[in-house]
């Protein structure tokens, strides 16, 4: 089987046993035809500026990767600098890339509370909101119709603390439109290209707290939601930024999974890092804790269904987002992702390879 078959056929999977379009007629066909990693495609998040002038970087990435996903350029502060602009240099260089080198770009993403550009404030009224977000979404998913096999439409829409009756995170489009932001994002996604695995991604459900326990229910009761009226949607992203420090919900996690499968939903695993600041500082144990934890997390998600990717957040510790947020006190780099610095492959590099290729 060619690559490109795997890729598109892992990440259609789930559409195939929902009687949606067969997965063979999504995507590029024109990729190159090179030999296939695994069942399961691997993906990385890409900074696309860097790839014109940091060789091993790209390297790396033609190396590892499968799919590609721009780690910014698709999010509206990116695209939209003001109302009536579309910058679409980053990622249409992305998927030229994509193309090239025989991979498949996700798109991330369509209706997000962050990364908005200022001008959005000023979207008043509930019609003017629907107006500007059916716009962007069947500009941009049209854009590349039949070329982005998975879109995050709907990234982060469950509360950081969900309570009854409160459940979906604040944004311009929660506090214009209501709830029903999601459905009119993911309708307006699947007119745009029928063909496009259409996800909800999100956060922090991983961990053995009352807030995961509220976030995955919040999050079901959503999924649960849309499917009872047929709303278009394909899959669950679970992001996976796992604290190092914090030991996963196996059985939890597990549960959570079979029953999003059991509502014709596929999972991937898209923004997958660990997020070391609270972990030893000697690089080799810091190493293996990462990995151990990435291990947990992957086994208890492939335990209840195979995912149709994994995608890393980032793909060498020379670029992360990690210590935007989560620098360490002893002020050593952070590590959090399957290369180092110098893009290297390090242990959590073998724990990625020992679930994309796991046996049918
Ligand atoms: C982050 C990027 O990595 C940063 O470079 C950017 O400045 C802010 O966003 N969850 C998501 C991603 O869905 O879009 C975020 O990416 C990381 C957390």
């Amino acid at each position: 089987m060619r690559r490109r078959d795997f890729v598109l056929g892992a990440m259609g999977a789930g559409l195939a046993s929902t009687g949606a379009l067969d997965p063979f007629v999504r995507g590029d066909l024109t990729a190159r035809a090179v030999p296939a990693r695994g069942p399961i495609p691997y993906g990385a998040a890409v900074r696309t500026d860097l790839l014109d002038t940091e060789f091993d970087y790209k390297q790396a990435i033609v190396d590892h990767c499968q799919l590609v996903v721009g780690e910014g350029g698709l999010k509206w502060f990116d695209l939209r600098p003001s109302q009536d602009q579309f910058v679409f240099d980053q990622p249409d260089r992305l998927i030229d890339f994509a193309d090239q080198n025989g991979m498949q770009m996700r798109g991330h993403t369509l209706a997000w509370y962050g990364a908005m550009p200022d001008w959005t404030n000023s979207i008043g009224s509930a019609s003017e909101a629907e107006r500007e977000l059916v716009h962007h979404i069947t500009t941009v998913v049209g854009r590349y119709r039949g070329r982005v096999p998975s879109w995050d439409v709907v990234n982060e829409a469950i509360a950081e603390q969900p309570e009854s009756g409160a459940t979906i995170r604040g944004s311009i489009w929660q506090e214009r439109l209501g709830k029903r932001y999601i459905e009119l994002a993911l309708r307006t996604a699947a007119a745009a290209d029928p063909s496009a695995q259409l996800v909800i991604n999100d956060y922090n459900i991983e961990n053995p707290t009352q807030q995961c326990r509220d976030r995955r229910q919040a999050l079901l009761d959503l999924l649960r939601d849309l499917k009872d009226r047929d709303v278009p949607l394909h899959a669950v992203g679970i992001q996976g930024h796992l604290p190092g420090d914090m030991d996963i919900d196996k059985e939890g996690l597990s549960r959570f999974v079979e029953t999003v499968k059991g509502m014709q939903l596929d999972v991937l695993v898209t923004e997958l890092d660990v997020i070391d600041n609270k972990l030893p500082a000697r690089e080799y144990d810091r190493d293996q804790v990462v990995a151990a934890r990435a291990h947990e997390f992957l086994s208890a998600i492939s335990e209840a269904a195979r995912p149709s990717a994994i995608l890393t957040w980032g793909i060498t510790d020379r670029y992360t987002w990690v210590p935007m947020w989560f620098k360490r006190d002893d002020g050593k780099p952070n590590r959090p992702l399957p290369l180092d610095a110098g893009c290297r492959p390090k242990a959590l590099m073998k724990v990625i390879d020992e679930f994309t290729r796991a046996a049918e």
